[in-house]
């Protein structure tokens, strides 16, 4: 791939900071923005820094801070080829417990962030040919009992990603989803211990029993999905746009 100016949201943890890695270590300009500024200190620490490398501090439920992120890469790299919105939060519980604040949260991070990175991240995707992937979930992909509002923010992520494509095709940048199973990342380390009932071990293992591969079933690790998304990003996934795809062990194939 040619050199590329890559900006991944949600880059300090997980599935981010193992995109870019993988884009940090195929000698791609870097940007990682995320609202956890320590998470954001360890991440320039474990990809060794350097001048290809930028951290931002940022909200995405903000849109004029996702304006500031966009404008913060191409004040340094003067380009943006692509762009991976991996920002996330995960909410489960039955939907009578659900507040306001908590649904507004999650589409605020999920939803609206995403989609005012991409808005204002176009005219420079445009500018260069490049490519947008966003992370949806299996969950954007069939429901989750027990997370509607999580899959109703990833759902929508799922067809954000689908018309945006549709709208920039004329324009030469493409737009995917990817859509992970359960990924072994600190979000699931986080709903293990938040949701597991003082029982983690027994909430992952609950998990796993849905996967159609039974007593082989295993999480996804970031490095698998990041390898994934480096590849949309290249020109060999040139005839790929409006695609939402599960990487998810045949989990949504059906049943
Ligand atoms: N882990 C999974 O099983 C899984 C499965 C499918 C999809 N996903 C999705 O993939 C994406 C990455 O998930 P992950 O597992 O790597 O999670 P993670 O928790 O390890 O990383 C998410 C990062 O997003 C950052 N973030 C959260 N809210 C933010 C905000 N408002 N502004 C900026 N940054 C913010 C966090 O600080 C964190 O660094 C998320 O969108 C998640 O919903 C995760």
């Amino acid at each position: 791939m040619s050199l590329r100016t890559v900006l991944i949201t949600g880059g300090a943890s997980g599935m981010g900071l193992a995109t870019a890695r993988r884009f940090a270590g195929a000698g791609h300009r870097v940007v990682i923005g995320d609202r956890d500024r320590a998470a954001l200190d360890a991440a320039v620490a474990t990809l060794g820094g350097g001048p290809g490398l930028l951290a931002v501090p940022v909200d995405v439920a903000s849109p004029p801070a996702c304006e500031t992120l966009v404008e913060r890469t191409i004040a340094a790299f003067g380009r943006l080829d692509v762009l991976v919105n991996c920002a996330g939060v995960w909410l489960e519980g039955p939907a009578e417990h659900v507040t306001e604040v908590d649904f507004d949260r999650v589409l605020a991070v999920n939803l609206k962030g995403t989609f005012f990175v991409c808005r204002t991240a176009i005219p420079h995707l445009v500018s260069s040919g490049g490519s947008i992937v966003n992370l949806a979930s299996d969950a954007g992909l069939v429901g989750n009992a027990g997370a509607s509002v999580y899959s109703a923010s990833k759902g929508g992520v799922v067809l954000l990603s689908r018309a945006l494509a549709l709208e920039l095709a004329p324009r030469g940048v493409r737009v995917n989803a990817v859509c992970p199973c359960d990924v072994a990342t600190p979000m699931i380390e986080f709903q293990a211990a938040a949701y597991g009932g003082g029982d983690p071990g027994r909430y992952k293992a609950d998990l796993l029993a849905r996967y159609p591969q039974k007593g082989r079933a295993r999480f996804a690790t970031p490095e698998e999905i990041a390898e994934f998304i480096y590849y949309l990003a290249s020109e060999l996934a040139a005839p790929i746009t409006g695609a939402a795809i599960p990487i998810d062990f045949g989990l949504t194939a059906g049943y």
